[in-house]
């Protein structure tokens, strides 16, 4: 990063990037940060390549404009798509998606190289993380679900017990049968790292789950080295509408109180 004292920019459709900033802010607790939610136009997970495109695009501007010397895209959609564009227009800072960071502790993770990908329906049509994990092991087995109702659920605050475990069972519901059943499961999606107990109790036992938010940390830590900034872990907020449901929500993701006050609604 070329100026130490500039944030770290994080954005994401909504809330769900929130378990990135908070794996980012337990990583490099020296750094400040600026978080863009672009809650107006959530979900991205349901969106066609060139819209989500055009809208990380557009959060990525808006927090360059900003001052940022770091540039994380905490999400794993807008990170299947829009990763290679951002990465070239902004050449000068350091650019770091969550897809390549989950693939990596996937493959490091997996002793039999069979991996499932679970993430939104453009996540897992888009093949990123399938390429990913791919570049990494050519010969690595990727099977993947699209599990979208996961999101809905997050949000609701609906992580735990029968009813999370029910839409867990119809979504993973044979991925982890017979002989050459993965032994890993990557949670390529923000939310899904939320509900994570009610994913475990559908799985066979031993089953590893990676989840990206950890590791992209880990790998901007890797990046910024002792670069990661004075700021004290400060953290400023901005979304696209709604502070309210912004704060209410984010503070499940966040794992601490977050006031509507705080939030800057910004048009992008
Ligand atoms: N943040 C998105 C992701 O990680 C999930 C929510 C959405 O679909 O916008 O893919």
């Amino acid at each position: 990063m070329s100026d130490p004292s500039a944030p770290i920019g994080v954005f994401d459709s909504g809330v769900g990037g929130l378990t990135v900033l908070r794996a980012l802010r337990r990583a490099l607790p020296s750094a400040s940060f600026l978080y863009l939610g672009d809650t107006a136009r959530l979900p991205y997970g349901t969106k066609s390549a060139a819209t989500v495109t055009r809208y990380s695009e557009q959060c990525a501007a808006a927090l360059i404009e900003r001052g940022i010397g770091c540039l994380v895209v905490a999400c794993n959609t807008a990170s299947a798509f829009a990763l290679s564009a951002l990465e070239r227009r902004y050449a000068d800072i350091p650019v770091i998606g969550v897809i390549e960071p989950g693939a990596a502790a996937a493959v490091a993770a997996s002793a039999s190289q069979r991996i499932a990908v679970i993430g939104t329906e453009a996540t897992v049509a888009g093949g990123a993380y399938q390429a990913a994990i791919r570049r990494l092991n050519a010969r690595a087995e990727v099977s993947t679900r699209a599990c979208s109702l996961f999101v809905a659920l997050a949000e609701e605050g609906w992580t735990e017990g029968p009813l999370a475990e029910a839409v867990a069972r119809r979504y993973l519901g044979g991925l982890f049968e017979g002989e050459a059943a993965p032994d890993t499961l990557v949670l390529g999606c923000t939310h899904f790292p939320a509900l994570e107990t009610a994913i475990r109790a559908v799985l066979p036992p031993g089953v590893r789950l990676v989840d990206s938010a950890a590791t992209t940390a880990a790998a901007v830590e890797r990046r910024l080295g002792a670069d990661s900034g004075r700021g004290g872990g400060a953290v400023r907020w901005l979304a696209t509408d709604g502070a309210a449901r912004f704060a209410r929500v984010g503070s499940l993701f966040l794992g601490e109180p977050l006031a509507a006050g705080e939030v800057e609604i910004v048009d992008l």
